[in-house]
């Protein structure tokens, strides 16, 4: 049986984070189900947002990360992001990573939807996740075991404690890896939708494992959809980043209006939830919706990842209008950890967009994802690392397969289900046609442990799928009022009595915990 100190499931920015941390005094191994590339980090386009100009403040940004979130968030959470961020990304450049500067030397610091400054870092352009991958691999192949095609499919349990994970390797069987320490970094679950900025292995499996171990799930109504994706045949074929406001593109719609300069002082570099409603209300009544990149100057050699994105489809982003769409793109919820990563099971941690810090509130803030990543990533290494070896030398329990594996839905009608009753605006009876059709599926979610063995790595994504996404409807019906990522046309106001609750589940049951004062 392979053992760690530390098994982490996920190689996105957070895992590579914690990895690096941790491997000099540490064994650690990555599990991740495809390959180092087959994830969000890789994807992101944008950068990474930090205070890093002389007239920026952490004041500023966490400011603008507690307005962004509607003030669902953990201000001690959105501190510890801030004031670490800065040298997160000091750190990093002078260990050598490569980000964009100006022609006159400085860094070259992006603008978007708000921010008050601007202080978004970036590499080769429009493709920081890759670059920041690119590095942090390249700094830990020799110091981290990685199994790459490596699906985690459960977690060990022994004595309420986790122990590590079974995964199902690329031959198909199952390998129990033991560890003292087991990290959950495996991302959100964007391919619940039918329209995400997501890599399709997005399918929620971090968040499942979690869940079935006992842990707490937080926040999960809260979903930021992007408002612009490449809309190309019916389909949302990538990102257009939002960078691509920052550098003065615009929205407009079939008739030439700007729409956005009628809905919101910042037009449209306007909070992402807002936006992507108003986007989703010119579609509703008939209208198409383009980015005008005009007013855009070296568009190509700014955005070379997006250009190449829209020559493959057909489109010349410097002198046509680029059609788009909203998508899903970010998970504010996830698993619930306190500030250094910890879960509500014991052993098991959490970190990146499967956790749920309360640093994101009910709306992310544009750029700090990767910063969640690299900031919560080493201060959960830190915290690993304070710990002596917890390691039980018991046999990890893993349920035994005595179930036959029942008929499983697609995962396209799972996806159709949430676009059409989960997505941008919900209803109540919405809501309950959704929580109806999960319900014929209840006997998956409960079941799966059982014969998870005789899955496929599909079925497994599907029964992923299925307990989240019921997971997000019982939040989206129980939550009886509008707030960031969370938008219910019955319900349009925020309200006071939910401000600062929390609807937490766990396989116990479903509570409300009160106590984040929304105050920065
Ligand atoms: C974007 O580039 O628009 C996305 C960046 C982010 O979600 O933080």
């Amino acid at each position: 049986m392979p053992h760690s100190d530390v098994l982490i499931i996920g190689s996105g920015i957070a895992a590579l984070a914690a990895a690096d941390q941790l491997c000099e005094t540490m064994s650690v191994r990555i599990l991740t189900k495809g390959s180092f590339f087959d994830g969000n980090s890789y994807l992101a386009q944008g950068g990474v947002a930090a205070v890093l100009s002389t007239e920026d403040t952490w004041d500023s940004h966490c400011k603008d990360t507690m307005e962004a979130g509607a003030f669902q968030n953990d201000p001690k959470a959105v501190k510890q992001l801030v004031e670490n961020g800065t040298d997160a990304i000091m750190t990093l450049i002078s260990n050598g990573m490569a980000f964009d500067h100006n022609a006159s030397g400085s860094l070259a610091l992006g603008r978007e939807g708000a921010h008050s400054y601007n202080r978004i870092a970036h590499a080769g352009g429009d493709a920081t996740g890759k670059a920041l991958l690119q590095f942090l691999l390249k700094k830990l192949q020799d110091k981290v075991a990685f199994a790459q095609h490596t699906m985690a499919i459960d977690l060990l349990m022994h004595e309420n404690r986790c122990t590590g994970a079974a995964a199902r390797n690329k031959a198909g069987e199952t390998v129990s890896y033991t560890a003292s320490h087991t990290i959950i970094a495996a991302g959100g679950c964007g391919a619940l939708y039918e329209h995400t900025s997501n890599h399709p292995f997005l399918t929620g499996d971090g968040l499942a494992l979690a869940y079935r171990a006992g842990a707490e799930l937080g926040d999960l109504e809260f979903v930021q959809f992007h408002p612009t994706m490449l809309l190309k045949n019916g389909s949302a074929a990538g990102l257009i980043s939002e960078a691509v406001r920052g550098e003065g593109a615009f929205l407009q719609n079939e008739l030439g209006e700007r729409f956005m300069q009628h809905v919101h002082p910042l037009a449209d570099l306007a909070p992402r939830d807002i936006v992507a409603r108003e986007i989703f209300r010119q579609n509703k009544n008939g209208q198409k919706v383009f980015l005008n990149t005009l007013p855009v100057k070296n568009f190509e050699q700014r955005f070379p990842t997006i250009t190449a994105l829209c020559r493959k489809h057909g489109i010349n982003p410097v002198e046509s209008l680029i059609p788009v769409v909203p998508g899903m793109h970010f998970f504010m919820g996830g698993i619930m950890t306190d500030l250094h990563g910890r879960t509500s099971v014991e052993n098991l941690y959490a970190a990146g967009e499967s956790a749920c810090t309360g640093v994101h509130g009910a709306n992310r803030l544009a750029s700090n994802s990767l910063l969640e990543g690299l900031v919560f990533g080493k201060k959960l290494g830190e915290y690993i690392q304070s710990k002596p070896a917890a390691f039980s030398s018991q046999a990890p329990f893993l349920k035994q397969s005595v179930h036959q594996v029942p008929h499983f839905p697609d995962k396209k009608e799972i996806q159709a289900v949430m676009t059409a009753y989960l997505g941008i605006q919900r209803t109540e009876a919405e809501l309950s046609r959704a929580s109806e059709w999960f319900s014929a599926y209840q006997h998956i979610i409960s079941d799966y442990p059982y014969y998870v063995k005789n899955c496929t790595n599909e079925q497994s994504e599907i029964a992923n799928m299925l307990t989240i996404g019921s997971l997000i409807t019982k939040s989206a019906l129980a939550r009886k009022e509008s707030r960031g990522g969370h938008y219910r046309l019955d319900y349009p106001e925020a309200l006071d009595s939910w401000q600062g609750k929390q609807l937490i589940h766990s396989i116990a049951g479903t509570k409300i915990k009160v106590g984040k004062t929304g105050v920065a």
